[in-house]
């Protein structure tokens, strides 16, 4: 069975394509490495021992799509393929709309042409604004406040309109609260080009020196000790849940939103201290004012994920602060290898 897999050498997209390997699926992927490197695609190999067929391609480029799918007999798509930087839509609007809508609708017309009607798509719990209640189920009312959280629940309700025009389509939504870690070979990890913005690169940056402290927006919430509390998830559960995703894909038809979390949150303060002492680090931290947009508290209810996928997150807090070190150190090691090379 052959997936093709969008965005495939990103961070969330990497490591999913690792796990597809070892289940043993076929893969076609490409990126267009906006927001990851080349280096991936072998790192990928090389903890498999499975090749892929890969194409540098960017999804707004009809022909490139068209290629893709009249080359290759594609059963399936995994769909990561994106903008993804909360703050940069805000100020790029139209760049964030172009690529993550544009794209998609260029993907979706590809696959509807060629017959191919299985889609897992990367959501995100952004969708969900500011909730209600925590935890937060799939019924929860959805709301966005900034044009990177509009693409996501823009393009939920393109495949929802799909699947009501269409319902030999089967669609699953996977809504990922905050990714974090990385592989255990310590060969794939998180590894944004540019300006990072979430909380575990920023802290990885400071702990390597690349900042000289920790800036924590807020410590004012209605929450254990005034920081934002997150449910982090370690990306190798993540990855696990796309290949649950695939089996009851392939099985089904119809449409349907699940959470991919841990069902526990983590205040900012909590993270930073697990963080010390499983890598035996100091993180100088100093206290900003709120972000905007930011909400106190957002975790993840996981019954569905149980019941539809049989899925759930095994590894904790602890696992996916070492495993963040370790990568990030590993890809400090290479670097430095490669600059004295
Ligand atoms: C987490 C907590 C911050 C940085 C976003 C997207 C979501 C998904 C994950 C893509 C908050 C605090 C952060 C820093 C801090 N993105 N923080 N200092 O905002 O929950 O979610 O990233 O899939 O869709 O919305 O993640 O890591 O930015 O913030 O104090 O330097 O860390 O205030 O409480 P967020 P985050």
């Amino acid at each position: 069975m052959t997936i093709l897999v969008t965005g495939g050498t990103g961070f969330i997209g990497s490591h999913t394509c690792v796990q597809l390997l070892e289940a043993g699926y076929d893969l076609v992927v490409f990126d267009d490495f906006s927001n990851s490197k080349p280096g991936v695609i072998d790192k990928i190999v090389d903890i498999t021992g499975r090749g892929f067929k890969f194409y540098h391609a960017d999804m707004c480029d009809t022909a490139a799509m068209d290629r893709i799918f009249s080359e290759n007999k594609i059963d399936c798509v995994i769909h990561f393929a994106g903008y993804k930087a909360v703050g940069e839509s805000v100020e790029k609007p139209l760049m964030y709309y172009r690529n993550n809508i544009t794209g998609t609708l260029i993907l979706l017309d590809a696959m509807s042409r060629y017959d191919v009607k299985k889609i897992i798509f990367s959501s995100s719990a952004t969708v969900y604004g500011v909730p209600k209640k925590v935890p937060i189920t799939e019924d929860e009312p959805l709301s966005v406040t900034n044009p990177y959280g509009r693409t996501k629940l823009m393009i939920e309700d393109i495949l929802r309109d799909l699947y009501v025009s269409d319902n030999t389509w089967s669609i699953i939504l996977l809504r990922y609260f905050n990714p974090v870690g990385g592989h255990p070979s310590g060969l794939l990890c998180e590894d944004p080009n540019g300006i990072p913005n979430n909380l575990m690169p920023r802290i990885l940056d400071t702990v390597f020196g690349k900042q000289d402290k920790l800036h924590i927006f807020g410590n004012d919430y209605p929450t254990v000790d005034g920081t934002g509390v997150r449910d982090y998830i370690h990306v190798q559960d993540l990855a696990a849940g796309h290949v649950k995703a695939i089996d009851r894909i392939m099985n089904t038809i119809g449409i349907e939103a699940i959470n991919l979390g841990t069902g526990r949150g983590y205040s900012v303060l909590e993270l930073v201290r697990t963080f010390e002492a499983v890598n035996k680090v100091t993180i100088p931290v100093e206290f900003s004012p709120r972000r905007p947009g930011d909400v106190a508290e957002c975790f993840a209810d996981t019954k569905k994920a149980y019941e539809m996928l049989g899925w759930k997150a095994e590894l904790g807090i602890a696992e996916m602060c070492r495993d963040s070190y370790n990568a990030r150190l590993k890809l400090m090691q290479e670097s430095e290898n490669n600059e004295s090379n």
